[in-house]
């Protein structure tokens, strides 16, 4: 079909997102896909975008065709996420993006997890250990001070106590402004405070890293250099922090918070994810790398989880030139979704799929496998998540502890909300009951 052939951007079904669309989305997508296959277009409160939905949406933007898209027009400009942390490796494209990636692959290999594990492990064991006395939790809020302080201390070696839960409170404040924020001045007025401080907490640690350079990922950005023998910058530095430390931290809560809610509501698969535990450990241990590897109905459950509740909904994307997706046209300058929510719902990929049913993903099933790019909770290609190996172990080890010690119940009277804004969140919390096994 030659480009005056194919049908243009206005031929794209148009569908009006309901109001409940940050509480339903992903139902409501899937069933569009349905009605009109795997691209059509609505209106956001910020303008128009693409949906392209579905296994061979995903690899045709993650994989064969991702030259024509752009994630610094997306996440960066579209999203405000350059503007809110500065210009780091999920807002680069081209060249620049893929020196960086480079620079930061070896931290984040499987291997390499084996160094981040006992931070990992003292943070949950420390941070869980006045559970039994506090008889309720916030399983939401829980995930995210362990999270967020592993995510400090492994990638920018910040010691766990006032003053990382000084940059995960303005972190957090960054994130929920646009909900509280009165108006447009005062939105910019109260991020330009909450950037100042971030920046002045940030600059010295930089400093600190330039002179005593250690191992975490920090100050292995700050000894790298480019092929022209440069350093990075101050303001690239902050810019990688910001996003490690934020996409670090609030997409695993959110997905250990909900692998710990369906856990509660599936008393059976859990005494297997138990037995599972109570075969590689005799009391409590901590998890090593080896441990984590064979936790395989626990990784299931992860996996279940990812597709029924993942934390990136969308990948947002700038198109950077044309092209040509289903007999229709998209040119430049359009801004598309590849739609994870949607695309984990769809019943021809996976059976039942508002069921939580692991065993989904397990031999002989192994419905994710029958097509690639179904399972893209952490997006694929070349830019898969850099930190998904880092997110499994610890959402592995975090439940590992937990389960080891403590029954959950979820505590009565309350709504459980599965709810979309930059990423997905449980809406109200999700309380829990903890008592000592
Ligand atoms: C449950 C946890 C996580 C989920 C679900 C998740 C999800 C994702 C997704 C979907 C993408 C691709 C976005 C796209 O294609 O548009 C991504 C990219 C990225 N993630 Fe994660 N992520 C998680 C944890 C982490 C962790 C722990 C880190 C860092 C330690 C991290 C750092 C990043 C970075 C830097 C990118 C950009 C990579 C690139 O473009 O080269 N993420 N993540």
């Amino acid at each position: 079909m030659t480009q005056s052939q194919l049908r243009t951007l206005r031929d794209i079904p148009e569908v009006m997102l309901p109001e409940d669309y940050p509480t339903n989305m992903g139902p409501f997508l899937a069933k569009m896909y349905e009605e009109h296959g795997p691209i059509f277009r609505a209106n956001l409160f910020f303008g128009e975008v693409v949906y392209l939905v579905g296994p061979e949406a995903n690899k045709f933007v993650l994989s064969t065709h991702r030259q024509f898209f752009s994630h610094h027009e997306g996440w960066g400009k579209w999203f405000g996420v350059s503007y809110l942390f500065g210009n780091g490796l999920l807002t680069m494209d081209g060249e620049e993006h893929d020196q960086h990636r480079k620079m930061m692959n070896p931290a984040f290999t499987i291997s390499y997890m084996d160094s981040y594990l006992p931070i990992m492990n003292r943070i949950i064991r420390e941070r869980i250990a006045s559970w039994a006395e506090q008889g309720e939790i916030d399983i939401y809020e829980e995930a995210r001070k362990i999270t967020f302080d592993v995510a400090a201390e492994a990638l920018t070696g910040l010691q766990a106590g006032p003053e990382v839960d000084e940059f995960r409170e303005i972190f957090v404040n960054i994130l929920n402004l646009g909900m509280v924020a009165e108006n447009e001045e005062d939105y910019n007025r109260r991020m330009a405070v909450l950037q100042t401080r971030l920046h002045s907490l940030l600059i010295p640690k930089i400093q600190e890293r330039r002179a005593h350079p250690t191992s975490d990922v920090l100050g292995m950005l700050v000894r790298a250099r480019d092929e022209h023998g440069n350093a990075l910058s101050d303001e690239q530095l902050i810019a990688h922090t910001n996003i490690l430390l934020v996409a670090g931290h609030e997409t695993s809560t959110s997905l250990s918070a909900w692998l710990l809610y369906q856990l509660t509501q599936n008393p059976d698969y859990t005494k297997r994810v138990l037995d599972e535990q109570w075969s590689i450990f005799s009391g409590n241990e901590e998890p090593t790398l080896e441990d984590t590897k064979k936790m395989k109905v626990l990784e299931n459950a992860l996996s279940e989880a990812e597709r029924m509740y993942p934390p990136v909904a969308n990948g947002p994307r700038g198109v950077s030139e044309g092209f040509e997706f289903n007999g229709y046209y998209v040119p430049a300058g359009t801004h598309v979704f590849y739609s994870i929510v949607a695309s984990h719902l769809l019943p021809s990929i996976f059976t039942n799929p508002t069921q939580f049913d692991p065993d989904r993903f397990a031999s002989p099933r192994e419905e994710q496998k029958k097509n690639p790019y179904a399972l893209v909770g952490f997006g694929g290609g070349p830019r898969i998540c850099i930190g998904v190996n880092f997110a499994k172990v610890e959402i592995k080890a975090m439940v590992s502890h937990i389960l080891r010690r403590y029954k959950l119940e979820l505590t009565p009277d309350q709504e459980i909300i599965q709810f979309y804004r930059g990423t997905g969140l449980p809406l109200n919390g999700i309380k829990m009951r903890v008592t000592t096994l």
